[in-house]
């Protein structure tokens, strides 16, 4: 029978039985405590692979938010209709905190994640609660967090014309926006706000629509909700420059110096999921920021995203 260890960050549910009985059952309990606190992680359950997890998923019983629809940066491949790798990008390369996809419009609000293969060294993904972040960073810099909530956030990202593997952000324009000439290109960004121009190698700079970098949940709490710290601190490939990667919703820049102080808060609430092969967790995408550690050896591990 699974057991319910703590109710620490994040909760741990230590399994023995099936993975996806388990998710019928006590998906009400479990929602509840997702929404509290940010994070479940799935132990010992018996996961093996890639379909496994996604009967698990499919347990779970809501709906997918697909890789196809989204304007995801990331290079990932489907491995079954509800199932992709996370990102392939290379092993050295961090992820920075981030909730998915928040530098775009659409995004999903619930994240999973198995680890297929755990990697010989490093490989943790970083969690982050966006709520308890806001609220020092708000004690620490005021101004900071007014400025953010009156005027937003832009991001802006080269696209490349094929996909780029060998970045954290290397989706081509053609995957990213589902289309296949630069006209359809150009509808579908017209048709979400967005400014755009094309470079002489095919590649694409698209600027977002002012998007929100605090958001306030049904319940009260306002959480961080951006891609900040991910495209300040690594939105770096051979097409694109970090320090022009976010502004203000005006246009003006954001200071450096004023996004150091965001990194070394969510630092320091950061906890390190380190992975055994097998495990499985369930992140609200709204409340936790996630990333990748670099790792060493054959690290897999996949995920899926609820609408
Ligand atoms: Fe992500």
């Amino acid at each position: 029978m699974a057991q319910n260890s703590n109710d620490g960050f994040p909760v741990v549910i230590e399994g023995g039985g099936s993975l996806p009985d388990y998710m019928t059952a006590q998906k009400t309990v479990l929602d509840e405590r997702l929404v509290k606190n940010g994070a479940i992680l799935f132990r010992g359950f018996g996961v093996v692979t890639a379909s496994d997890f996604d009967a698990a998923v499919a347990s779970y019983g809501e709906a997918s938010f697909t890789y196809a629809e989204s304007l995801s940066n990331a290079v990932r491949v489907n491995v079954t209709e509800r199932v992709f790798t996370a990102n392939e990008a290379p092993p050295q390369t961090s992820i920075f905190l981030h909730h998915e996809m928040a530098q775009t419009p659409i995004y999903p609000s619930k994240l999973f994640f198995f680890c297929e293969i755990a990697a010989e060294e490093g490989g943790a993904t970083p969690i982050c609660r966006s709520d308890i972040l806001l609220e020092q960073l708000r004690a620490q810099h005021p101004a900071l967090v007014a400025e953010f909530a009156a005027k937003g956030v832009r991001y802006t990202n080269v696209m490349p014309p094929t996909d780029d593997a060998g970045s954290g952000q290397g989706r081509s324009w053609r995957s990213t926006l589902n289309v296949d000439s630069r006209d359809a290109a150009e509808t579908r960004l017209g048709s979400l706000d967005y400014e755009w121009q094309w470079q002489a190698d095919d590649s694409l700079r698209a600027t977002t629509p002012v998007l929100d970098a605090i958001r306030t949940l049904d319940d009260g709490r306002e959480i961080f909700f951006n891609q900040l710290i991910a495209a300040f601190r690594g939105w770096q490939d051979a097409r694109n420059n970090p320090s022009k990667a976010i502004s203000f919703g005006d246009g003006t820049p954001i200071a450096a110096d004023d996004m150091a102080v965001a990194i070394t808060l969510s630092d320091a609430l950061t906890y390190d999921l380190q992975w055994q092969a097998g495990d499985v967790v369930l992140l609200d995408n709204f409340l936790v920021m996630h990333g990748r550690r670099p790792f060493v050896g054959k690290r897999r591990v996949l995920a899926s995203l609820i609408s």
